[in-house]
């Protein structure tokens, strides 16, 4: 099991209201542009893990939205429920403290060090990673079956893989539509599972506009990542998605990110490839 990353944001560390200095101001060329966003939520496909047709309706969604949202999952309430404390408490403490878990070097397991309670803390972060792991994996047997492969194909096509965890926090903003919490971005990685607040700010791109994910408790989004995209063999899609700031309400997101082993190669799947599905 590899150890969690908890990646701090820069934009945490220097980040109050007052603090919204013109480095977090974006060029008028690349602004939310609010009044454009759609007002419906973008209707991402909602997938229970337990319906009969899940690996069905898992290939219907990868293919055509990139991203899902997955509830009867399985994993307890009071371990999301807890883990988003911890990062809100997290987030809380001063930034001397909060320092001392920043890192900037990408390859170092960093675990949350904190001033109190700290072996609680670890047991629920552990909880959570274990918890969020089992997920993934039941999701990555599915997609492999979904692709028309093995149950196994995908896992055993990323030999020992990672799990990078991150706590995003985004503060309250006097101007949203200056700036991002996240600017658009698709994800490098396999698969992304995310744990969001009860605070809208996601949003993903469909047929040229940007759509809301709204939050929905004890639900996890899950999303395509690039090297999915070509595993698959374009058939997937991982797709564009940012995380704007809001006014009065700050935010608090846990991505956690699944990687292949830095020694596997991540190729078209070979069942996948024929004279009309050239490899990509
Ligand atoms: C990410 C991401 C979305 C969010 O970290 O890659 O897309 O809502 N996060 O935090
Ligand atoms: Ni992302």
């Amino acid at each position: 099991m590899a150890a969690a990353t908890t990646k701090l944001l820069l934009s945490d560390l220097a980040s109050t209201v007052e603090s919204f200095t013109s480095n977090y101001i974006r060029p008028i060329s690349d602004r939310p542009n609010l009044t454009e966003v759609q007002i419906s939520d973008g209707s991402i496909p909602h997938i229970d893990l337990h319906v009969l047709d899940l690996i069905k309706q898992i290939g219907q969604a990868c293919q055509h939205d990139g991203f899902f949202q997955v509830k009867n999952h399985g994993i307890p309430e009071t371990i999301i429920n807890n883990m988003l404390s911890i990062a809100g408490a997290f987030f809380k403490l001063p930034e001397s403290e909060r320092l001392k878990s920043y890192s900037d070097d990408p390859s170092k397991s960093k675990r949350l060090s904190t001033s109190f309670n700290v072996n609680t803390e670890k047991e629920v972060v552990a909880e959570y990673c274990t918890s969020v792991r089992g997920l993934e994996l039941k999701l990555l047997e599915a997609i492999s079956e979904s692709l028309g492969l093995q149950r196994d194909y995908i896992d055993k096509a990323l030999g020992k893989h990672g799990q990078h965890m991150a706590l995003n926090y985004c503060p309250p903003c006097p101007q949203p539509d200056l700036t991002y919490g996240l600017p658009g971005h698709t994800d490098p990685n396999l698969i992304t599972v995310l744990l969001q607040d009860d605070v809208p700010r996601l949003q993903v791109l469909r047929t040229g506009k940007w759509f809301p994910v709204s939050p929905i408790p004890n639900t996890f989004i899950v999303n395509i990542g690039d090297q999915m995209q070509v595993l698959s063999n374009d058939l997937y899609k991982s797709v564009l998605h940012r995380a704007l700031v809001n006014c009065d309400k700050e935010r608090i997101s846990i991505p956690t990110f699944y990687c292949p082993s830095p020694d596997a190669v991540i190729a078209p799947a070979k069942d996948l490839i024929d004279e009309r599905h050239l490899a990509v």
